[in-house]
């Protein structure tokens, strides 16, 4: 690991020896995330189905599964019939912070469509927004293979988009694009990461949740997230919104976040370091509170 992101990783006392350890050494599996609310009796179907073809597979605490070999994805028993798709446990955290707010809830940052596909198997109004339109349509692809093609997705610049119509929305997701420094095990180059970009990238969250403030009424719900393991995009980031935006912190509690409820801070966001089962992951919850930016 270079220099610099040890320097970042150390200053917050996080433990650069283990997570050099987990990027180097660590073989991830595959990740599933089984299609419908995250309850175990849906993972353990889809479960007890791979392992009548001969699968390697465990249920993890939280309802993801844990894959060890077994071919070609697109050939495992599921893919067909759009029951799961493939997600780190780690990404199915800030819809599991969303939860199920009384309305619609727009995912500002889509692409390739994981979460939105989580936030539509819980049966709620989700609609969809992408910056570059080649994974608009990947987003698109993805939806149609598991039975959710019903769900909008727009190409659109999360930093000024709105809904039409001037429709209530309850939710935003933000899951920020960043330096993804979490993700080590599964992309060793930002291992080298210097920051070259990070300004750009700060500022670019700041603008897209500055957006989705405006976009939701008073008590409305913000879920602002990255797969970093830097300060500035994370909990820098929660002092600034808070500072500077209409919002309170809507702590996370344990009970929202099984699997990771060692990750829950006192604050009530939610800290993952890079583990054997897990990309290093923060999620922020905050709610509205009166005005707009
Ligand atoms: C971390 S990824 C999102 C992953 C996604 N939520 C999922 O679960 O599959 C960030 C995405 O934001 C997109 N993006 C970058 N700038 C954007 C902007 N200004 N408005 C909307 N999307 C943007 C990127 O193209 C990328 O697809």
């Amino acid at each position: 690991m270079g220099t610099w992101l040890r320097d970042k990783i150390e200053v917050q006392g996080g433990d650069v020896m283990e997570v050099s350890r987990v990027y180097t050494l660590s073989i991830p599996g595959v990740y599933v995330t089984v299609k419908g609310p995250q309850d175990s009796s849906s993972s353990s179907d889809v479960m007890m189905k791979m392992r009548e073809r001969g699968m390697n597979v465990q249920i993890m605490k939280g309802g993801s599964l844990k894959v060890k070999g077994g071919g070609r994805i697109k050939d495992w028993v599921g893919y067909d019939e759009g029951e799961w798709w493939i997600q780190d446990p780690s990404s199915t955290l800030p819809v599991l912070c969303m939860g199920t707010p009384p309305g619609l809830v727009v995912d500002l940052c889509c692409a390739p469509g994981g979460k939105l596909m989580q936030l539509s198997g819980y049966g709620i109004p989700v609609v969809g927004v992408e910056l570059k339109g080649n994974r608009v349509r990947r987003v698109k692809e993805n939806l149609k293979r598991v039975g959710m093609e019903h769900v909008d997705v727009h190409e659109g610049d999360g930093r000024v988009w709105r809904v039409e119509g001037g429709k209530e929305v309850k939710g935003v997701l933000v899951d920020a694009p960043c330096s993804s420094t979490g993700t080590g095990r599964r992309n060793s180059d930002v291992m080298c990461y210097e920051g070259g970009d990070l300004e750009e990238l700060v500022e670019l969250q700041k603008e897209l949740v500055e957006n989705a403030v405006g976009m939701v009424g008073e008590g409305g719900r913000i879920v602002y997230s990255t797969c970093s393991l830097l300060r500035e995009e994370n909990e820098e980031q929660v002092e600034r919104f808070l500072k500077e935006l209409p919002v309170v912190m809507d702590p996370v509690r344990e009970d929202e976040v099984a699997g990771f409820e060692d990750c829950v801070k006192e604050d009530g966001t939610v800290r993952v370091w890079p583990g054997e089962d897990r990309d290093g992951f923060f999620v922020a919850r905050f709610r509205k509170t009166q005005g707009g930016p």
